[in-house]
C-alpha cells in the first residue's frame, strides 16, 4: 500500500489495495493502523457491489443500521444518504456520525455512487487536533463535563415535516437523548479527542444554558479551524473510511441541482466507547 497524507492534521490519501476483495488479516490491521494514524483515508477506483462493502466495514467489529434513512433493499446495514432538487440534504453543518447512540459508531465507510461533476466536497476535521490546540486551562475545565446528544435535534427539519413526526415516531422512542463526556480518550490510540458535535449535542450538563451554548459554539468554532481540516473532493467509486469517535466531518451542499448519492456503513468497533 501507498500512503499520502494529504493535509497537516489528518488525511492520507492510500493507493494499491483493491477494497472489494477479502481482505486477509494483515491487510485488515494494515487498515486499522493507518486510521489510527492519519483518522481518515482516501481510496480511488474502488469498484465494488454493497455487500462487499458492508463486508469490508464489519473488519472493524459489529455494524450498526439506522433509524431514518434508506438502506439497499436487502442489505440494511448500507445506508443510502441521497440528494437531489427535490429531496436535498438536511445535514450542513459538522458532525460524527449517530452520537445520539449510547455506542456511536467506531468507523464509517462511506462510498461514492453518484457525484455531481462540481461540488458535493466532504470536509473532515480532526478532534485530536482540536484538543490539542486547546489551552491547558481549558482542557482542564472541560475534562469532568457531560454533554447530551440527542436524535431530535439532528433530524429536527426530517421531525418538522408534513408526517415527519409519525414516520419517526419508533427512532424516536428508540433513541432518547445520551449522555457523553465532552473529553474522551480515544480506545486504541490512547489520545484524548474533543466529542460534541453541532448536529446531535443540545447542551453540555451542569453549567448554565448561557455559559453550555457560548461554551459550545466556542468549541465548534475551534473545531472547524481550517487547521484542524482535510478536504476530500469525490470520484465515483471512491471509498472513504474515517474514525467517527476522533473526526468530524461536513458535506458541502453546494452542487445542487445536480444529484449527489453515496452509500454509508457504520461500524461500532471492537472498542466502542
Ligand atoms: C455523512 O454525514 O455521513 C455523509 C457525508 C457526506 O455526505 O459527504
Amino acid at each position: 500500500m501507498q500512503v499520502r497524507r494529504i493535509a497537516g492534521a489528518l488525511g492520507a490519501e492510500i493507493q494499491g489495495v483493491d477494497l472489494g476483495q477479502l481482505l486477509t488479516p494483515e491487510i485488515s490491521t494494515s487498515i486499522r493502523n493507518l486510521l489510527n494514524e492519519h483518522e481518515v483515508l482516501f481510496f480511488r477506483g474502488q469498484t465494488m457491489e454493497p455487500a462487499q462493502q458492508r463486508d469490508l466495514a464489519s473488519i472493524f467489529g459489529p455494524l450498526q443500521t439506522h433509524p431514518a434513512y434508506g438502506t439497499v433493499e436487502g442489505i440494511p446495514e448500507v445506508m443510502i444518504l441521497e440528494s437531489t432538487a427535490e429531496n436535498p440534504s438536511k445535514i450542513e453543518v459538522w458532525h460524527s456520525d449517530m452520537t445520539f447512540r449510547q455506542h456511536p459508531p467506531s468507523v464509517t465507510v462511506l462510498r461514492g455512487m453518484v457525484i455531481p461533476n462540481v461540488g458535493g466536497d466532504t470536509l473532515f476535521a480532526s478532534m485530536t487536533s482540536a484538543y490539542d490546540a486547546l489551552s491547558e486551562g481549558m482542557k482542564s475545565y472541560l475534562e469532568g463535563l457531560s454533554a447530551v446528544h440527542d436524535f431530535a435535534q439532528g433530524f429536527r427539519e426530517s421531525l418538522a415535516e408534513p408526517g415527519g413526526r409519525e414516520r419517526l415516531a419508533g427512532a424516536l422512542a428508540d433513541n432518547p437523548p445520551v449522555r457523553h463526556p465532552v473529553i474522551q480518550t480515544h480506545p486504541e490510540t490512547g489520545k484524548k479527542v474533543l466529542f460534541v458535535n453541532a448536529l446531535f449535542t443540545t447542551h453540555i450538563e451542569g453549567i448554565p444554558a448561557l455559559e453550555s451554548s457560548a461554551l459550545l459554539n466556542f468549541l465548534y468554532q475551534h473545531a472547524a479551524l481550517p487547521e484542524h481540516t482535510c478536504r476530500f473532493q469525490w470520484t465515483p467509486d471512491s471509498v472513504v473510511l474515517w474514525d467517527n469517535r476522533s473526526t468530524q466531518h461536513k458535506p458541502v451542499n453546494d452542487f445542487l441541482p445536480a444529484p449527489r448519492c453515496l452509500h454509508r456503513v457504520v461500524s461500532e468497533g471492537d472498542q466502542p466507547y
